[in-house]
């Protein structure tokens, strides 16, 4: 276990990466070789507007990208490349950011490759995270934002279980540059588990 960088507890996040099997998808460590994947949909303009990495840029900075996100030792964050196990082929991402051991909380967050929209992906890569929240890392609330204009993201939250609390106003700035009001989901860890 780690716990480097939380303060008021170890953090629960394990310090190497595990994978996850979720039906149809997996979820997996990230690796150098997803880095043209990531390239191309840094480059989406959905991507770009609702999850901007404004430091990839090429291929080395996209697999800079990829190796932060296979560096689970600081304890903050646990994240996961999807990928459909027979293909290998990358159709998103999701993450699980800001754990705080204190608080038995984190966020989540994702992405779904242009081609791989519209069949569940994020859908089922979100429960599976909020699945290994509550289970593996023992949190208590898992919460997600995302701007009320993105409305495919407001039905991935639902589907996923977690209930809309209420609007944050003008609480973050998107790849647009703009500021923008944000829905607040959460789930607790006894909700409901959807599907
Ligand atoms: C929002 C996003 C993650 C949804 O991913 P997804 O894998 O298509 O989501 P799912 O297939 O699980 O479906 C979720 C909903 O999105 C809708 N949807 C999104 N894109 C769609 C598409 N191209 N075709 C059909 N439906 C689509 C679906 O209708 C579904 O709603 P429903 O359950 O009411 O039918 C994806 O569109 C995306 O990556 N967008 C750009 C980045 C972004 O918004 N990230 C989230 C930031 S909070």
């Amino acid at each position: 276990m780690s716990g480097a960088g939380l303060s008021g507890g170890r953090s629960p996040v394990p310090s190497e990466p595990v994978e996850i099997a979720a039906g149809l998808l997996q979820l997996r460590p990230w690796e150098s070789i997803d880095a043209a994947a990531v390239l191309a949909a840094s480059q989406d303009p959905g991507i770009r507007r609702w999850n901007p990495a404004v430091d990839v840029v090429d291929l080395a900075t996209a697999r800079a990208w990829c190796s932060r996100r296979a560096d689970w030792s600081q304890g903050d964050h646990a994240s996961w490349a999807v990928k459909e196990p027979a293909s290998g082929a990358l159709v998103g991402s999701v993450s699980l950011t800001h754990v705080d051991p204190t608080h038995r909380g984190a966020e989540v967050g994702y992405w779904t490759a242009p081609g791989a929209r519209g069949r569940g992906v994020a859908t089922g890569a979100v429960r599976a995270a909020a699945g290994f929240a509550f289970g593996a890392l023992g949190l208590v609330r898992l919460e997600l934002f995302h701007a009320v204009e993105n409305t495919s993201s407001c039905r991935v939250a639902e589907a996923a279980g977690l209930r809309l609390e209420g609007v944050h106003r003008s609480s973050h700035r998107y790849g647009d540059g703009l500021l923008h009001d944000e829905h607040c989901h959460a789930r607790l860890a006894d909700d409901p588990v959807p599907g």
